[in-house]
């Protein structure tokens, strides 16, 4: 396979799409026959409660976790009918942003966001620089770039993350609760980050979280997660402009509505 032959949203395809996925852990149904079928081009926000899969959607879509059952498709092939080795370069192009922005304490940021090319790549250091230069001035470090992460802020680590997510230029970049221990201001600036980064380079954004501040600003579509599967997938501006009776339910945490509380 050559992944970049693949289609990418044309012709039907998608970039991204889960059908039927369940995962148990133990005795615990975490995926209960989730569907979704991820819009292309567009920052898609998967809202749900903490403990309700968020995490775990995003491992199966990079290949980390294998479904129970159902099927994951990455820029149409199969994640679980390809080989590890065909896995490993669609991986290549995907970006991710951890919780905690996973950086290397022991590299300063520079180096961090340069360590995706170094270990991808056979690019000269000039050009490595060029790209981990340009990539850490649009996350606002360029100036930040020889410390490390401990001598910054939790909002610079994140980021440092986005910066070093974004170096092999991905097609798809998941962000798992990126305003997870920032305070409004810092959650405020990076949202405006990830929004002046698809805006300039486009790209399938998923971004899970149980900020619905964050979903509000950053989303162009939003997803809810409820008992397993997706409930609700649509247009953000739908669901939070015309008070949609799924989203008014999942906000307000009422047992009346069209969720099902038993
Ligand atoms: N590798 C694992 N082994 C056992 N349980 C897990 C594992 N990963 C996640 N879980 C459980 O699955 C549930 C959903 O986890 P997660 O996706 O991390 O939730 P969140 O929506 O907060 O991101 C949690 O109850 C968690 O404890
Ligand atoms: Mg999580």
């Amino acid at each position: 396979m050559n992944p970049s032959a693949v289609p990418m949203g044309h012709d039907g395809v998608h970039s991204m799409e889960v059908r039927n996925v369940h995962k148990s852990f133990g005795s615990f149904d975490v995926l209960q026959g989730l569907d979704l079928s991820f819009k292309d081009d567009a920052i898609t926000t998967i809202l749900g409660p903490s403990g309700t899969g968020k995490s775990v959607l995003i491992k199966h879509l990079v290949g980390l976790l294998e479904p129970d059952e159902g099927d994951v498709l990455v820029f149409g092939q199969n994640l679980w009918q390809i080989s590890e080795a065909e896995r490993y370069e669609i991986r290549k192009k995907m970006g991710v942003l951890f919780q905690d922005g996973a950086l290397f304490g022991s590299m300063n940021l520079y180096d961090n966001t340069a360590f995706p090319l170094r270990k991808h790549t056979d690019k000269p250091e000039d050009e490595i620089r060029e790209i981990v230069m340009r990539r850490l001035t649009e996350v606002g470090l360029d100036r930040s770039w020889t410390k490390y992460p401990n001598e910054v802020s939790g909002g610079m680590r994140k980021r440092a993350g986005f910066a070093r997510a974004m170096v092999m230029d991905p097609k798809i970049v998941f962000f798992d609760e990126p305003d997870s221990g920032l305070d409004p201001v810092r959650t405020s600036l990076l949202n405006d980050v990830i929004l002046e980064m698809h805006a300039e380079h486009k790209g399938t954004y998923l971004l899970v979280t149980h900020d619905i501040r964050t979903a509000r600003k950053v989303s162009d579509y939003v997803g809810l997660i409820w008992k397993g599967k997706v409930v609700h997938y649509g247009e953000a501006e739908q669901a939070f402009e015309h008070d949609d009776p799924f989203v008014r339910q999942f906000l307000s945490g009422e047992s009346a509505g069209p969720l099902g509380m038993d």
